[in-house]
């Protein structure tokens, strides 16, 4: 009940932003793809949307923990990360025959050219940013992320990735100092057709 009234009160306020009729023309037959750094948001915004547009939600680190019963800090602790590439390797492959899907991808998802190559083909795909120092912020408290692990190795992996994440997407959006509902917002004016963010 709580869902569904927050998904139309989603909708009713996008709907009388734009005062129109919710087409999603950009993304129809295709997935919506997340992907960005850690904490800027892939999971929540990925929910609120699945939830709006009627769409099954994906997140790629929920299913790896699912399958594997354990969480991804566990996974990297027992098997290293090389064995949680494989893993999203093996999701890709499915990912890439599906179709309107909303995909939240880990943040070191698309380090790999197949993965980046599955998800551009099936999806259209937005980068989620965020200035870095926000996400040291919201992730201060955090002790789930395995490769959050001091400032200044986050801080590098930060200014390596985003050439990474610029080259598989579509558009981008800059989640600092916004709500993930913002967001989401955000991100359906871009697939409707109204909003700008071009890359590529
Ligand atoms: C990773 C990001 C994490 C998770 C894993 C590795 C990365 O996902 O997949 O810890 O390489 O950036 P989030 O981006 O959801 O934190």
């Amino acid at each position: 009940m709580f869902v569904c009234l927050f998904r139309m009160a989603g909708l009713l306020s996008y709907q009388r932003k734009t005062g129109g009729l919710l087409k999603v023309k950009r993304i129809s037959g295709k997935n919506l793809v997340l992907v960005g750094f850690m904490g800027t948001g892939k999971t929540e915004v990925g929910r609120l949307l699945a939830q709006w547009l009627n769409r099954r939600f994906v997140d790629t680190d929920q299913v790896i923990a699912q399958r594997e019963g354990k969480t991804i800090a566990e996974i990297f602790q027992e098997r290293g990360e090389k064995h949680f590439r494989q893993l999203e390797k093996v999701q890709a492959e499915e990912l890439r025959e599906q179709q309107n899907l909303v995909i939240a991808t880990g943040g070191g998802f698309v380090l790999d050219e197949d993965n980046s190559a599955a998800l551009r083909q099936s999806g259209f795909v937005v980068w989620l940013t965020a200035e870095l120092a926000v996400l040291l912020e919201r992730l201060k408290d955090d002790d789930a992320r395995p490769l959050f692990k001091n400032e200044k190795d986050f801080a590098a992996l930060f200014l390596s990735r985003s050439p990474v994440y610029r080259r598989v997407s579509h558009v981008q959006v800059d989640t600092s100092g916004k709500l993930p509902k913002d967001v989401a917002e955000e991100i359906f004016r871009i697939i409707d057709g109204n909003g700008a963010n071009e890359i590529g």
